[in-house]
């Protein structure tokens, strides 16, 4: 079963074709960094406009380079939510209008799911109950997942996702947008316990996660020690990116402890993240982490093909006219 998976939640506008959910046989992704680089963040009316230009032709492409026909397409599976609401409405009027023209069906797929979904369809032997981490920039959650495709949140953010806190971080230590590759290109070779920086911790809430805190952290530090050198800069971004990721992966620890979890799944654009990916791999004998692969963690329309292939599946698709886009769609 071919389905065309069409993702256009925020500023990545991305188109994928994908076989019996699991062999990618083309994934198109088009980042508008540049675009939203001088504003240093996304803004959402251009965002939506590029959508707009763009995904027609990564969708032509995707067909042409998986050497199908629209015909050979059995289903359409498109990012609903949660996400940039004009945005959102791009790639799913544009799945609408598809499903009508070639008459196959339509899944409307929840973006954070699928985000750890990047991380199951690539691994053959992950055991459950695991705890599902999504790491991005617009989200940080944690769930308890019993078995695939069930999901209980356990916590999350209470200010910024994490990966937004890298990107305001890098703004600060005169980084370029987006910033999380750029802090960790930095942080190669800098002093990770010489500044001692603190994420927020909720009180009762073990698996919560605070990140805004550690910006003023950042910015005090910037404003004593500048003008920064090389050397400052590298070793801030190095301790900002070990007390970030340690928080994270005591929390994953903890929850995989208080569930019994038997495996840990991360998926989400910080999952690029190799010092994220060293320190859970530091405690793979005790519990194996499974991490999408890099070229999954960002968005991509490949995640979403590939999980809609199980909605199918399930009988999940809806008519074309039911299926409205939700910016604030949980999981
Ligand atoms: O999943 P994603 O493409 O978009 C959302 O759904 O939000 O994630 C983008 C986020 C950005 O905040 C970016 O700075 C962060 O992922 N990111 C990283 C790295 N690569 C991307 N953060 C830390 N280290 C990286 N290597
Ligand atoms: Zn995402």
């Amino acid at each position: 079963m071919n389905i065309l998976g069409i993702e256009t939640s925020c500023d990545d506008s991305a188109a994928a074709i994908v076989r019996d959910g699991k062999v990618i046989l083309s994934s198109q992704v088009a980042s508008q960094t540049e675009l939203h680089a001088p504003f240093g963040g996304v803004v959402p009316e251009l965002a939506s406009r590029r959508h707009v230009e763009i995904l027609p032709l990564l969708v032509d492409k995707a067909i042409e380079e998986s050497h199908l026909s629209l015909d050979a397409i059995d289903a359409i599976a498109v990012t609903y939510g949660p996400g940039l609401i004009g945005s959102l409405l791009v790639g799913l009027n544009y799945a609408k209008g598809l499903s009508f023209h070639i008459k196959k069906p339509l899944v409307g797929v929840n973006h954070v799911e699928a985000h750890l979904y990047a991380a199951l369809m690539s691994h053959e032997t992950i055991a459950f109950p695991a705890i599902g981490l999504v790491v991005s920039g617009g989200h940080t959650s944690l769930y308890f997942m019993e078995a695939p495709f069930s999901y209980k949140l356990i916590g999350q953010t209470f200010d910024d996702a994490l990966g937004e806190a890298f990107d305001k971080a890098a703004i600060l230590l005169g980084l370029s947008y987006p910033g999380g590759a750029e802090i960790e290109r930095v942080a190669k070779g800098g002093d990770k316990h010489r500044f001692m920086l603190k994420v927020g911790q909720i009180k009762n809430r073990p698996f919560d996660f605070s990140f805004s805190g550690i910006k003023t952290g950042v910015l005090n530090l910037v404003q004593k020690l500048s003008p920064l050198d090389d050397t400052l800069r590298s070793d801030i971004a190095a301790s900002f990116q070990h007390v970030c990721c340690r928080d994270v992966l005591q929390k994953c620890l903890l929850a995989a402890k208080e569930y019994s979890a038997r495996s840990i799944i991360v998926g989400g654009g910080v999952g690029q993240n190799q010092y994220l990916r060293e320190i859970f791999a530091q405690h793979s004998s005790a519990i194996p982490t499974f991490f999408a692969p890099k070229n999954l963690c960002m968005d991509n329309g490949a995640m979403i093909a590939a999980l809609g292939y199980h909605h199918v599946l399930r009988g999940g698709s809806v008519h074309p006219c039911e299926l409205e886009a939700e910016s604030r769609l949980s999981l």
